[in-house]
């Protein structure tokens, strides 16, 4: 792996107040700007969003919005939009959480809100992932089905701006994440499914993997697992744990 390794934060619907936010941010500050050889993105809430970028003067962290809406603007209530995380100077933003699936985000959605992103000059994060498992390989129809329809107005020469995170829900809070192994076929699956869509420019899409990352398996799954980086939710939330997870991350 030549590029640095991805951290992304995913606070969620975290913490619940803005003082505890800045103390959050602050430890992620010093984590993120420890290790050398990561980007650490943080994803706060959206009404912290703002703050915390406009006051960070660095160059180390770097910040994502958890989602946003692809119309430039207009009657949509309690949605963000690209053009405001962009006026925000914001350069992520995800896609397809599968908490926001969840909540009624579709794949054609997801296609809207990918295309949105990067004509406004900001980083999809296009977040994939089955919700069940068995012997059959469903998963991956199911998977291959969510990367085609989410880029399917991605041009091939914009392919390489996409970042596809794969988070399998059933281990998205869960107890243990995805073996590395598993990650490594998922990983290789992805980047053909793209290459089949967008040719050779296709191998040069980033893939993460998310659910159930901490500090006791994120070496693993770096050496391991052919991924770009990690997406992180509950182990990005506690300052502790964002740190020693933040120092056993290896270098390239
Ligand atoms: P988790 O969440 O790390 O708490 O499992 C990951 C995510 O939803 O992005």
């Amino acid at each position: 792996m030549t590029a640095k390794t991805l951290i992304v934060a995913n606070w969620k619907m975290n913490p619940a107040s803005f003082k505890e936010a800045r103390r959050l941010f602050e430890a992620t500050r010093r984590a993120a700007e420890a290790a050398r050889h990561t980007s650490a993105v943080v994803a706060p809430p959206a009404l912290y969003l703002r703050e915390l970028r406009l006051s960070y003067k660095g160059m180390r962290l770097l910040f994502a919005a958890q989602g946003a809406h692809e119309a430039p603007g207009g009657a949509h209530t309690g949605e963000i939009s690209m053009a405001q995380l962009k006026d925000a100077r914001v350069p992520y933003v995800l896609v397809g959480h599968a908490e926001r699936r969840a909540a009624g985000e579709t794949n054609v959605d997801t296609r809207e809100r990918v295309a949105a992103a990067l004509s406004c000059g900001l980083t999809p994060i296009l977040c994939v992932g089955e919700s069940r498992r068995d012997h059959s390989g469903d998963h991956f129809a199911f998977v291959k089905e969510q990367l085609r329809t989410g880029i399917a107005n991605v041009p091939a020469t914009r392919i390489a701006k996409v970042i596809v995170a794969y988070e399998p829900l059933w281990a998205i809070g869960a107890a243990q994440a995805m073996s590395p192994q598993d990650m490594h076929e998922m990983s290789i699956f992805v980047r053909k499914t793209v290459v089949e869509m967008c040719g050779d420019a296709g191998h040069k899409v980033r893939v993460l993997y998310g659910g159930a990352v901490d500090e006791t398996n994120v070496a693993d799954l770096l050496l391991n697992g052919d991924v770009a980086g990690l997406l992180v939710g509950r182990a990005s939330q506690e300052a502790d744990k964002f740190a020693a997870l933040m120092r056993a991350i290896p270098a390239f």
